[in-house]
């Protein structure tokens, strides 16, 4: 990686907040595959997207927990495939595994090729059907069935910190593909509600926060106010949804919000 730039960029942003909550005395998960992919410069980016904004780093652990207790459920409920869709540098293929479940990564070339090569040098043994394209202009589907993907087996898509670099047609059309061609399907994701991507939340943390993202080119486009009306226009119900805020009070109870971040951003899933 010569430069931490772009959407592309935001990964190694992301694995490095992900990363410090293996620090925490009572983690809210251990990720010790993480660190593989950091290096002064990963750590150099996310400080600087941070900045005064404790909240971008509390923000990725907290939604981190809820994909991951999400995928216990789903692994619980009989699932059989697990796709990431700008996986970046998701561990959960080697961290969390189930028998008879097959993992499939969808991330851009670039990444997919230092994750593949981080793995080896490591000698990790990483159990995942990588798909180096790009899941909007491509299609969540060719890419898929083109590697041995199964629309007939129970499947999760996490989907996980990409909503907000998407147009809403593109989200739409990513949820309407797998409503269309899947019987038996979760997805969970997380989003920003608009008043956070059009920054006029007020708080000018958050405002900087999303700056900070436009400046290393990676803008965010798409928010979302109204979850129910998503699903409805894309034909599936919400089988889940919380607040970051939430999840804060729930996991962190006694810990101060320090931003009102917490309550424009969500995570969710949904069902047919
Ligand atoms: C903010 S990172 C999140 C990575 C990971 N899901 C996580 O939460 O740690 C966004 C990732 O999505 C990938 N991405 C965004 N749009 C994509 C697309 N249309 N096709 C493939 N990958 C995409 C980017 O390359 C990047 O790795």
């Amino acid at each position: 990686m010569s430069e931490i730039k772009d959407v592309t960029g935001t990964a190694f942003v992301v694995a490095e907040f992900r990363a410090r909550e293996n620090a925490e005395p009572h983690p809210l998960y251990v990720d010790r595959i993480v660190p593989i992919f950091l290096d002064a410069r990963t750590k150099q980016a996310a400080d600087a997207i941070a900045a005064g904004f404790p909240a971008a780093e509390k923000n990725v652990r907290l939604r981190t927990r809820y994909f991951d207790d999400r995928l216990d459920e789903q692994f619980a409920n009989g699932c059989r495939q697990v796709v990431i869709l700008g996986a970046g540098l998701d561990t959960r293929a080697v961290r969390k595994q189930s028998p008879g479940v097959a993992y499939f990564e969808i991330d851009d070339p670039n990444t997919v090729s230092l994750k593949q090569t981080r793995f080896a040098e490591e000698r990790i043994d990483a159990p995942i059907t990588f798909i180096a394209g790009d899941y909007v202009a491509s299609g969540v589907f060719p890419l898929l069935e083109a590697n041995g993907f199964n629309c007939e087996l129970p499947s999760f898509f996490i989907w996980e910190g990409n909503t907000m670099y998407l147009t809403e047609a593109d989200a739409m059309k990513v949820l309407r593909d797998l409503k269309a061609r899947l019987r038996q399907f979760s997805i969970s994701f997380d989003y920003m509600d608009k008043a956070v991507v059009a920054r006029t939340t007020g708080e000018r943390g958050a405002t900087t926060f999303v700056e900070r993202f436009a400046a290393m080119g990676a803008p965010w486009h798409y928010g979302i106010d109204d979850l129910e009306a998503v699903a409805a226009a894309t034909g599936l119900t919400v089988a889940g949804t919380a607040t970051i805020g939430e999840l804060l009070r729930e996991f962190w109870p006694g810990r101060v919000l320090d931003s009102i971040i917490y309550e424009h951003y969500s995570v969710c899933t949904l069902e047919p």
